[in-house]
């Protein structure tokens, strides 16, 4: 039985659609569906960043193909993803990845700031998720939202990803229960510190607070985007078949110390140092 579930062509004949692939983590899970057997589509803002992964992904899948789309304006999503399904037929995997984060404590975010990151992360997610759900494989399909630690843990500075990405959780959770009937699987997963990444860059920008991360976990290291890809290929595959309304840490431990939260001391140093 593992043999035919494990095989090299784990997504062979399966379809993904990617939204936020074109960079960082969701770039590394768009590129392992693809070497893995899927037909790929990555969506995201920009069109040079869509051509540049499109070009990447080429490697694995010779009909990579990508959109350049706003998650916050429904219609585009649902136009992009209309148009994977005319191409590939019904959509067995969909991630949604995109999010927009950085430092600020709430006595200094604006309320468009604030509503901005909502709208990427958690409204953004429901249209993907939504806009998705009249295209899916179904029984089969395997939707995949991508959260983080801040949806359950405090951190100074977070305020607004906090809020959105544990909509994010809920979101995940409430279409689980929703679409399980139809064979739907809807998971969540939590990544901790990822090196080399917009997230990490932002969030940990110096010296000492990539210092302070690290000692935060159990594991003593940041992760690799190669981490988060290997889980996702787990959750859209059939060898996690059983899995729903999951939200999974891959964070090297972290979340089991609470200490990943930024002290306020931190954060304070951080900008003033023009993080
Ligand atoms: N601190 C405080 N407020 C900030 C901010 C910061 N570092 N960066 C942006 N804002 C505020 C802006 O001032 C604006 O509020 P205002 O109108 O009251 O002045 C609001 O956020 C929207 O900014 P805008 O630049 O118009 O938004 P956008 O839609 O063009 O970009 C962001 C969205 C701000 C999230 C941008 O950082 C982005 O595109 N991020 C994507 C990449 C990313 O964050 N990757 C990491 C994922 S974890
Ligand atoms: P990233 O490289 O900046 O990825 C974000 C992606 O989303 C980009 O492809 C970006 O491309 C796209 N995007 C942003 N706003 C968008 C919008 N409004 N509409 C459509 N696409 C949009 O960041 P990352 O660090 O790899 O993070 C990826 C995911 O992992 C995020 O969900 C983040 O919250 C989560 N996460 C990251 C870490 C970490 O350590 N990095 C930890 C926990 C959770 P465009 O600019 O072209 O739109």
């Amino acid at each position: 039985m593992l043999e035919s579930t494990f095989r090299t062509g784990l997504l062979n004949g399966k379809t993904a659609f990617v939204a936020g692939g074109t960079s960082g983590i969701n770039l590394g899970i768009a590129e392992a569906f693809a070497r893995y057997g899927a037909r790929v589509a990555v969506m995201s803002r920009k069109q040079q960043k869509v051509d540049d992964a499109v070009a990447h992904l080429a490697q694995w899948d010779e009909h990579a193909c990508g959109y350049a789309a706003d998650v916050r304006e429904y219609a585009a999503v649902e136009q992009a993803l209309g148009d994977f399904h005319t191409k590939v037929g019904a959509i067995d995997i969909v991630v949604s990845g995109a999010a927009g984060n950085f430092l600020a404590p709430a006595s200094q975010l604006s309320a468009n700031a604030f509503r901005t990151v909502v709208e990427i992360d958690l409204l953004g997610t429901f249209h993907v998720m939504r806009a998705a759900y009249a295209l899916l494989r179904k029984p089969g399909a395997s939707l995949i939202n991508i959260s983080a630690p801040q949806s359950t843990t405090v951190s100074f500075g977070q305020v607004h990803a906090s809020a959105a990405k544990a909509g994010v959780d809920m979101v995940t959770k409430s279409l689980a229960v929703e679409w399980g009937a139809e064979g739907v699987r809807v998971n969540a997963i939590v990544p901790g510190p990822i090196d080399d990444t917009e997230g990490m860059a932002r969030l940990a920008p110096t010296p000492a607070a990539r210092k302070a991360v690290q000692a935060s976990c159990p594991l003593g290291k940041f992760g690799g985007i190669e981490d988060i890809a290997g889980l996702a290929l787990f959750l859209a595959s059939d060898a996690g078949q059983y899995m729903t309304g999951t939200v999974t840490y891959c964070d090297g431990g972290q979340v089991l110390t609470m200490a990943g939260a930024l002290s306020p001391s931190a954060v304070q140093q951080m900008l003033a140092q023009g993080a």
